[in-house]
């Protein structure tokens, strides 16, 4: 049995810089036919020169894979309209972090004070740019994105022509916000398809399971999968995907991130299977992306196969979701 996927996106996803990036955007380039990249480098992408330069840099580790970059600029309160227009040439979106939320997010929004965030979000909803967030309060670790719930819709409602990506939401409650605001959008991860807090913490602690948000509960994930499994047109694929070296998971002070885009297609496949779903993965993974985005992604067929594939234990130094394991379908070709 056989799968084909035509342009697979993946609408988050990290692929950090210098060795890392060599060792992962390869991976990404390989099965997918675009990917937006997260600006939370370091130093974060602020200005349209590092922009360019590192999308050069991601074109280059990225080999003779058919792959676009849809890069990101790292969302500043302090940007000029004349500053966003000339932006708007080079991206379809800016990624706003609450400032310290999550890994490399220090120089991010320090009040969500929407006077004070109002000159930069009319003029992006002015210029047609896309608003990503990481929509976490710094409260207690399983409220987080739903305390963050009352933001999105300040945002949603004062803001009608802008859109809103809630990226990686984890709650039934940010599920429930999609079918309430016209202009709220979401991506979800693999990760958070599969797992709940359960399987990082509920046994021996896995840190290669621990990311941000943190995974919840069994009633959040059947929401999620309700939302994905029957193509809901709001949500993407957004992998988020975040490399970690070894080092900086399995030690005291694991780094949030759960590394899946070199399996995510394939594992995605066995989940939409096991649920009869297959029909909605083509919508889930690109279709749903190209009209949200309005983006015509080059032209990729990815054919997948009900094959068993062993997950290697580590790609460089970065350990995949399911490494060492067994997935039921693998990639059989690329066109
Ligand atoms: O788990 C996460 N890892 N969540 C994020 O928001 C950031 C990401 C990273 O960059 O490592
Ligand atoms: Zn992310």
């Amino acid at each position: 049995m056989t799968h084909s996927l035509l342009s697979p996106l993946d609408m988050h996803l990290h692929l950090r810089d210098e060795a890392m990036l060599k060792v992962v955007a390869p991976l990404s380039a390989h099965s997918f036919s675009a990917g937006l990249v997260m600006p939370n480098v370091v130093p974060p992408i602020t200005t349209i020169e590092a922009l360019l330069a590192y999308k050069k840099r991601i074109v280059e580790a990225s080999g003779n894979d058919v792959f676009e970059p849809l890069m990101t600029l790292f969302f500043r309160s302090d940007y000029t309209r004349s500053f966003l227009e000339e932006a708007s040439l080079h991206v379809k979106a800016l990624k706003l972090y609450p400032s310290g939320i999550t890994t490399n997010s220090e120089g991010g929004v320090a009040s969500m004070d929407i006077e004070v965030l109002r000159p930069v979000l009319e003029a992006m909803s002015d210029l047609g740019l896309i608003l990503c967030v990481h929509g976490e309060t710094n409260g207690f670790v399983m409220d987080r994105e739903k305390e963050f719930g009352s933001i999105y819709e300040s945002f949603a409602s004062s803001f009608p022509r802008l859109k809103i990506v809630m990226e990686h939401i984890t709650t039934k409650e940010s599920v429930a916000l999609l079918d309430k605001y016209d202009n709220l959008y979401a991506t979800i991860t693999l990760h958070h398809l599969l797992i709940t807090l359960d399987d990082v913490a509920g046994g021996m602690l896995k840190p290669h399971l621990f990311c941000k948000p943190i995974a919840k509960r069994e009633e959040d994930r059947q929401a999620l999968l309700h939302v994905s499994l029957n193509a809901h047109p709001k949500v993407m694929f957004g992998s988020d995907s975040a490399p970690h070296p070894i080092s900086k998971k399995e030690c005291c002070g694991c780094a949030a991130g759960v590394f899946t885009a070199p399996i995510a297609l394939q594992a995605l496949t066995e989940l939409f299977d096991k649920h009869h779903a297959l029909a909605s993965l083509q919508a889930f993974v690109s279709d749903n992306a190209q009209k949200i985005y309005n983006y015509k992604p080059p032209f990729k067929e990815v054919i997948l196969e009900k094959v068993p594939s062993l997950v290697p234990n580590a790609y460089g130094d970065v350990v995949p979701m399911f490494a060492n394991e067994s997935l039921a379908w693998s990639l059989k070709n690329v066109l």
